[in-house]
């Protein structure tokens, strides 16, 4: 009888998650041992408890922390794997997971271990987990540029399997320009553009990303309200928006999720989806960022379905693969009415 019953949950597309943010305690122990690293923390339970963040950059600590434990090839394919098989089960059909490739440099992990790792294992991902998948490399912003354009040039050379750019990490301090010649050079190579903006900083950072970085779709962007005349041109340019509302909860970027300005960028007629950005350091998957938005907004299923297909459209899919999603969340939409 079950499997007649509608589904509790939408098709989507999960476009805003960090690779290195969906380590697990448990397998951040299971490799540590194996890699014969050192945690500061006696098991994966204590590990946990420790997240609990001021800011992003509380949180950055412990993030970059943790990703101490990868090392080869096998722990990012590890990680990429329990990732997808964790997101099957939250209705994800499509996938664009970010990486940070100098987060691993400055360790000495070869770019080779970590592209070789995460790429094998995408490449199986439709075959076994239902879920398509494209990858992004993301620059950390508060480290020198220069050293992002050596590191897109090296991923250039070895033709990694990546649709596009990113930007990450502090955003303070760090305004957009900074890296708009390893943006240029990205656009150059073919490559899609997306960048954070607009989490902890201001709604200039948002205009910036768009006008010095060409981003096409922009990663948090919730300061966005604060200026009326860029809602404007968002929602006429139909930028897609990858909100992350529990992680900003988390991250005290706002109070709560009824402070968010969510509901708000729905209103004004925003491209947005839901995202996870990190699950288990804020303990929420994207179908838990669905439970979760669904209940601080009593959102509907027409409102949930939405969200959805906004995932989709704001995917960097082809149209037609977009289409056929779309006609899936259209179908989950009516199964409900
Ligand atoms: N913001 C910036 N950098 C990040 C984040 C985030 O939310 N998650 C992982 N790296
Ligand atoms: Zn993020």
């Amino acid at each position: 009888m079950a499997a007649l019953l509608p589904s509790s949950r939408p098709p989507r597309a999960e476009l805003h998650v960090h690779l290195e943010g969906t380590l697990e305690p448990d397998l951040a122990f299971e490799l540590a041992a194996r890699n014969g690293v050192g945690l500061p923390y006696p098991d994966p339970a204590s590990l946990r408890a420790a997240y609990e963040f001021e800011d992003l950059q509380s949180f950055l600590d412990l993030y970059t922390a943790g990703m101490s434990v990868l090392r080869t090839e096998a722990d990012f394919a590890d990680l990429t794997r329990a990732y997808l098989a964790r997101v099957a089960r939250a209705g994800v059909r499509h996938a664009e997971i970010s990486f940070d490739p100098q987060a691993h440099l400055v360790r000495g992990v070869p770019l080779e271990a970590v592209v070789g790792g995460i790429a094998r294992v995408l490449e199986r991902s439709e075959a076994e987990h239902g879920i398509s998948t494209l990858l992004i490399a993301a620059f950390h912003r508060d480290r020198d540029s220069a050293e992002a354009l050596d590191v897109l040039e090296r991923l250039l050379a070895m033709d990694a399997p990546i649709v596009g750019v990113g930007l990450d990490n502090a955003e303070v301090g760090y305004p957009p320009r900074l890296f708009q010649d390893v943006f240029a050079r990205a656009e150059l190579a073919g490559l899609r553009r997306t960048a954070h903006a607009g989490e902890e900083g201001p709604a200039a950072n948002v205009r910036e990303a768009l006008d010095a970085l060409h981003a096409e779709r922009i990663d948090h962007g919730i300061s966005v309200v604060q200026d009326p005349g860029l809602v404007a041109r968002v929602v006429e340019q139909e930028v897609p928006f990858t909100v992350c509302p529990v992680s900003n909860v988390r991250l005290r970027a706002v109070p709560s999720l009824a402070e968010h300005p969510l509901p708000a960028m729905i209103e004004a007629g925003m491209l947005v989806s839901i995202n996870s950005d990190d699950p288990p350091y804020f303990d929420a998957y994207v179908d838990d960022v669905d439970d979760a938005v669904t209940a601080a907004y009593g959102l509907t299923r027409d409102q949930r379905a939405g969200l959805a297909a906004a995932s989709f459209r704001g995917s960097f899919l082809a149209q037609d693969r977009v289409d056929v999603h779309l006609a899936e969340v259209e179908a989950w939409r009516t199964a409900g009415a």
